[in-house]
């Protein structure tokens, strides 16, 4: 029987980046997976000659430098830049609210113009100067009606599967607009996708002779031999299923990905095209082969609805619904964390929190410094 030093919960960007410090550092690391498969939701797959993204798109962004060269050890990236489009009831809008979008929305063409018709639009309006009540007041006073009506009002609600009028104003905090000809959708200074997929970045990591891999295997099944038998226990699940959801259920949103194979070279000449009406059921559609300029087998393409959906126990857990009454809840489960002195809670379900790649990454190496003291 080998002894470990560490269990890892989950194959993730967060336990795969703990592991990989882990073993760098001498340690004996146990990774259990309850998916057939490793990378969590980073997971992409080869068919046709092309990546693709299974669990949605996945675009690698951030401003770190660190960060970008940490990740540029495991894969070498592309030029990728996210730039999607918006298709509402067949009219196409370029995304994020640009220069472009203004002129394909009004015919405009200066920046003066749109930032005059974006004024015209929240006065004709009309909102009181009291506080935005909830998500559509919110919007229309930051953007006007056009933009709220045509993209914003249906794919919002489609998300979370509420009325724009029932949801919270704070959702939309502020709403990006940039008065240049610039599609590309993340102000970050580094951007790409990995040539080859994201798989190969958690394959590599785990590639060690200290590093042993479980998939198919669920924490739960076990869990209280694993808490007894393991000195350490990186935890990289639900925080809430963790304690057996004693103080109630935190809440997440679902997704349901449709993925088709298609005999044609080019379906929609983009990687991402966002549906911004309300009777369209799904989101988004992602063609994968665009993430890699089109590589992939000559007359093949594949393609992926995305269809947001509540989620109930038993269902993936994608979204954190990060509101007050779940972050308050969630510090409640911080408190029970902090009795568990041999489990450490990470990533995006341990710590329940929105995490972008750049910032799982951010965290796992902060944790990996707490653990290690250098
Ligand atoms: P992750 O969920 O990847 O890994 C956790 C792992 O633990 C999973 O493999 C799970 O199966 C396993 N597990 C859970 N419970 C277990 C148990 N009881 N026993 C065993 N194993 C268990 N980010 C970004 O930077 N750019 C982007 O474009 C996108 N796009 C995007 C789209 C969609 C649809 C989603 C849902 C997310 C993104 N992201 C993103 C975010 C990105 O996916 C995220 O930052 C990382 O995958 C999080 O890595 P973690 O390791 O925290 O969780």
């Amino acid at each position: 029987l080998v002894n470990y030093d560490y269990l890892i919960v989950g194959s993730g960007l967060f336990g795969a980046t703990f592991a990989y410090e882990a073993a760098k550092r001498g340690k004996h690391v146990k990774v259990i997976e309850k998916r057939d498969h490793i990378a969590g939701n980073i997971y992409t797959k080869e068919q046709d000659g092309i990546q693709v993204h299974q669990y949605g798109a996945h675009i690698f962004h951030t401003s770190n430098k660190e960060i970008w060269n940490y990740i540029q050890q495991f894969a070498e990236f592309n030029r990728y830049t996210n730039s999607p489009v918006a298709n509402y009831k067949g009219e196409l809008y370029n995304l994020p609210f640009n220069m472009n979008t203004f002129s394909e929305l009004w015919g405009v063409t200066t920046p003066a113009e749109a930032k005059a018709k974006i004024e015209e639009q929240k006065a004709v309006a009309n909102l009181s100067d009291s506080e935005p009540r909830n998500l559509e007041e919110q919007a229309i006073s930051l953007i006007g009606t056009d933009i709220y009506t045509k993209l914003i009002k249906g794919y919002t609600e489609k998300q979370w599967g509420q009325k724009a009028t029932e949801l919270p104003a704070f959702i939309i905090r502020r709403l990006p607009v940039r008065y240049t000809f610039d599609n590309n959708y993340f102000n970050d200074i580094y951007q790409g996708i990995p040539i080859g997929g994201y798989t190969q970045i958690v394959e590599k990591m785990l590639d060690s002779d200290l590093i042993d891999v479980e998939t198919g295997v669920d924490f739960f099944d076990n869990k209280e031999e694993y808490l007894k038998d393991y000195p350490r226990i990186i935890f990289t699940g639900m925080i809430d299923e963790f304690f057996d959801y004693q103080l109630g259920e935190l809440q997440y949103r679902s997704l349901k990905f449709e993925t088709e194979e298609m005999n044609v070279d080019n379906f929609q000449g983009n990687a991402v095209i966002n549906y911004t009406d309300s009777e369209t059921p799904y989101t988004r559609v992602i063609e994968h082969k665009h993430f890699e300029f089109g590589k992939g087998d000559k007359g093949k393409t594949i393609v992926t609805r995305e269809y947001p959906a509540n989620w109930k126990r038993g269902d993936e857990p994608y979204y954190p619904v990060n509101n007050k009454a779940n972050n308050e809840l969630y510090t409640e489960y911080r408190k029970l964390a902090e009795n568990q002195p041999k489990v450490t809670f990470g990533g995006r379900l341990g710590m329940y929190r929105y995490y972008d790649m750049h910032q799982v990454i951010h965290a796992a190496l902060e944790a990996v410094s707490q653990e290690f003291k250098d």
